[in-house]
């Protein structure tokens, strides 16, 4: 990809912003923090507008928990035209952790993410918002 150079005129209090925002998140240079900036609001709209987008659903939870098990296994046969693929890591004796990929229009993978993380007995989830792009 081409890239371009542009200035940039900042006030010098949100300049400061920016520089501790570049040393907090270890990014090599402003221009990283600026295009991290400018991703992160593009991809927020698009969640916000509906648009086709990737994330990932994060689940921690007891696997001895079995009707935890087997209704979350319903609501994924809901939605299988969202899921790209699923994880099921061991995490010890009691705990599982649960990645679940997933791609489509925000709204549904909304609503998807929080039928599963509002089943009794998950421990910890979360939704991942990010792109296909
Ligand atoms: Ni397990």
């Amino acid at each position: 990809m081409k890239v371009k150079r542009f200035g940039v005129s900042l006030e010098e209090e949100l300049l400061k912003e920016l520089d501790k925002l570049v040393e907090e998140n270890h990014f090599p240079n402003r221009s990283q923090a600026i295009r991290y900036l400018v991703k992160k609001s593009i991809v927020e709209e698009k969640w916000q507008g509906n648009q086709i987008v990737a994330g990932a659903i994060v689940l921690v939870y007891d696997h001895h928990k079995r009707e935890l098990l087997s209704k979350s296994t319903d609501i994924q046969h809901d939605y299988t035209d969202l899921i790209l693929s699923s994880q099921h890591v061991h995490l010890d004796h009691h705990n599982c952790l649960e990645t679940i990929a997933v791609k489509g229009h925000a709204n549904r993978l909304i609503e998807l993410s929080d039928r599963l993380i509002g089943l009794k007995g998950i421990m910890h989830g979360k939704l991942v918002m990010s792109s296909t792009l």
